[in-house]
């Protein structure tokens, strides 16, 4: 019979039924945070749920083990990863941090913040940051991530667990259907908070320039250090080597900014505030629609038909909703249109 496990108590939240691990009939599925720990300690993959989106983790002091990764997703190696650290602490055993990026580590952490800095020791293996001499870096609040990094007591390398390109999962089940037969473990922690990826910045001299939106938005950072963050100009491209990659696209080709009725009825219409079916937010939640979207759109790109187009209700350009055009803007360019 099976038993709950002792950390199923542990960390469960009052408020966050989904932060509770459910037992699974199948072993793949479901592991103990402390095998999922042994599991990377021998450097294997392990999918872990996080506040923003599932990660695929693996120790990242072991090469060997990181270089999976990036063979599982099938990752340009240009393309660094972020080191997943239990708190500041851990983290200031790793990289440098100047003033303005500790008040950043104090404002957002445990959270959907990254911060790219110096590092500062060859423990974390080169490939985790594709050679720079910079480590992105994040202490992420998921109960269950952050158990399973405290149990390993390294920090744990981890991209989003899906495929290079594809939409990233915000379930343990996208997960699985994507790479789980490639990976170690999956441990599922329900569906993710925010299900977009971490805003990640990079802070030098005392300056914060956004390399990727993300879950916090900039104008909260702004907030928080009391000064504007700065955007990356072209010349800078070399800093945020990612975001030069097509990304998060659906198979079914997807246009943006539309209106209902462009939908023909081979076609999806994917709404906001409107009520319709898959309707992202039917009440015009931007939270809500960020949480939604890319569930959405796996949802819609299984059940499309060839020729299927997603239209995409406009969406409101502020808060989280930056991030949400950013993703959907990638996704859109990335369509083949014969
Ligand atoms: O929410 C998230 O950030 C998720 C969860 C698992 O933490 N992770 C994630 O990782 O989205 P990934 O690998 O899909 O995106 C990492 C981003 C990429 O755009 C990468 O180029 C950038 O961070 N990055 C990593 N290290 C960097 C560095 N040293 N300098 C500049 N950009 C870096
Ligand atoms: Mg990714």
């Amino acid at each position: 019979m099976e038993s709950v496990a002792p950390y199923a108590i542990r960390y469960e939240s009052e408020d966050k039924q989904e932060l509770t691990l459910k037992p699974k009939t199948e072993p793949k599925t479901f592991r103990q945070i402390d095998e999922a720990a042994q599991i990377l300690r021998d450097g294997g993959l392990v999918a872990l749920p996080s506040e923003t989106v599932y990660g695929l983790g693996a120790r990242a002091d072991n090469e060997a083990a990181v270089a999976r990764i990036f063979a599982v997703k099938n990752r340009p190696a240009i393309n660094p990863l972020i080191s997943h650290v239990e708190n500041l602490q851990m983290a200031q055993d790793y990289v440098e941090f100047e003033p303005l990026a500790l008040d950043l580590a104090q404002a957002f952490w445990p959270g959907a913040l990254t911060l790219v800095l110096p590092k500062r020791t060859d423990v974390i293996a080169p490939n985790v940051s594709a050679g720079l001499d910079t480590l992105a870096i994040r202490a992420p609040a998921h109960p269950v991530f952050h158990a399973v990094i405290a149990a390993l007591g390294v920090p744990i390398a981890a991209p989003s667990a899906n495929t290079s390109g594809k939409l990233s999962p915000t379930t343990a089940e996208h997960v699985r259907a994507d790479i789980g037969d490639k990976i170690d473990a999956i441990l599922d922690g329900g569906p993710t908070e925010f299900g977009l990826e971490s805003t990640v910045v990079l802070v030098e001299n005392g300056e914060v320039t956004l390399l990727r939106h993300g879950a916090i938005p900039a104008p909260a950072i702004e907030a928080a250090i009391g000064k504007p963050v700065l955007e990356l100009t072209k010349s800078d491209a070399p800093k945020s080597p990612g975001q030069l990659l097509r990304h998060y696209a659906p198979r079914t080709p997807i246009v943006l900014n539309a209106r209902a009725d462009d939908a023909r009825s081979v076609d999806f219409w994917l709404g906001f505030g409107d009520q319709s079916e898959y309707d992202l937010s039917p009440t015009g939640d931007l939270r809500e629609a960020a949480h939604n979207l890319f569930a959405r759109l796996a949802k819609l790109d299984a059940i499309a038909s060839n020729g299927a187009v997603i239209y995409i209700a406009p969406i409101p350009h502020h808060g989280i909703g930056v991030a949400i055009n950013d993703r959907l803007e990638r996704a859109a360019q990335s369509v083949e249109r014969k």
